[in-house]
């Protein structure tokens, strides 16, 4: 098992009688930000503290850059980059002790190939201008780009990142993502984690959803809305005014169900796929109907986390 970058198979975490991580098996191949979304409890820092080698499974197998990591650890280890959940960063030191403390931790060379070092990671978060600050004195999106600072500096090839984005400004987003595709440029591989989709979205390659410690869909932000989604959709159809026809027409389609009138706001559920709804959008703009606008409803991504979280609780 080393074809991906990440290769998990069986793995499984349980806290006593409570199964966090339910046999699951993942492969990320070499040069991807790959994503792994769930909502809380899901099981993901479970995972990644297995993944970094914090805490051993109950069972399974995991293979990082074709390492496994239960038999070589210690090799692992130098491959592995972990920003875990809320890292705390020292508030007596400037950034760049701090990072140069690291990289003598890392035994990345003299004094001066540290330096070297550090003023690269520096450059990667964007945090160059700082470098003199102390820690204390960054703001919360400043500080995740320094812990992902110290998580890089000794070169790994896997980096596993537990919600680095969290709590981040949509111009902190942009940086952390560009910071991440410009490592995953330089050939290494990112698996990040975050309990919200479209963060993920924007940031990943590809992605996979997790909830209470299973696995249920990966591949693009795209196939797992489509994989995720329900076949039955929420459509909302507003017309130029009250329609009685409009719901009348409706009735006949058996394909149709749930109407509710609102005035001239019609919601319905359609049962069918993405061709057969433009099918049906087409013969309703040309009913005579007075069709003005058209929308899906609860089917955003969050809205897909949380009716499969919903699901999950009452099955
Ligand atoms: N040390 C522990 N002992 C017992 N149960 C634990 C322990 N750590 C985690 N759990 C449980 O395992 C489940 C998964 O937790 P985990 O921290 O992996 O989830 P998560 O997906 O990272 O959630 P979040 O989005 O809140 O960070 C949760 O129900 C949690 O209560
Ligand atoms: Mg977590």
């Amino acid at each position: 098992m080393s074809a991906g970058a990440i290769e998990i198979k069986d793995l499984r975490v349980d806290y006593g009688d409570f199964v966090a991580v339910n046999d699951i098996s993942l492969s990320v191949p070499y040069g991807e930000v790959f994503g792994l979304v769930g909502p809380n409890g899901a099981g993901k820092t479970s995972t990644f503290r297995v993944l970094a080698t914090l805490m051993e499974p109950t069972y399974g197998e995991v293979s990082l850059a074709g390492i496994d990591i239960l038999e070589n650890t210690e090799r692992a280890r130098e491959v592995i980059g972990y920003m875990p959940d809320l890292a705390p960063v020292p508030s007596d030191l400037k950034l760049w002790e701090f990072l140069d403390f690291h990289a003598d931790t890392h035994r990345l060379g003299n004094r001066k190939e540290r330096r070297a070092r550090v003023d690269e990671c520096l450059d990667i978060v964007n945090l160059t201008e700082k470098e003199n600050a102390w820690c204390k004195a960054l703001s919360r999106g400043q500080t995740q780009r320094l812990v992902l600072a110290k998580t890089l500096m000794h070169r790994p090839s896997v980096m596993i990142l537990d919600e680095p984005a969290s709590g981040l400004d949509p111009l902190s987003r942009r940086e952390m993502r560009h910071a991440l595709q410009k490592l995953a440029k330089g050939g290494a591989t990112v698996l990040v984690s975050s309990h919200i989709l479209t963060e993920l979205a924007e940031m990943c390659s590809s992605l996979c959803v997790m909830n209470e410690g299973n696995l249920l869909a990966s591949g693009t932000a795209e196939e797992v809305r489509a994989k995720l989604g329900k076949k039955e959709r929420s459509l909302r159809a507003t017309f130029l005014a009250e329609n009685e026809a409009v719901l009348r027409w409706l009735r006949t389609d058996s394909r149709i169900s749930e109407i509710r009138a609102d005035g001239p706001d019609v919601t319905f559920h359609f049962v069918g796929n993405d061709e057969e709804q433009v099918g049906f959008l087409r013969t309703l703009a040309s009913g005579g109907f007075g069709l003005k606008a058209f929308e899906e409803e609860g089917s955003s991504f969050e809205d897909i986390l949380v009716q499969v979280a919903e699901e999950n609780r009452k099955s």
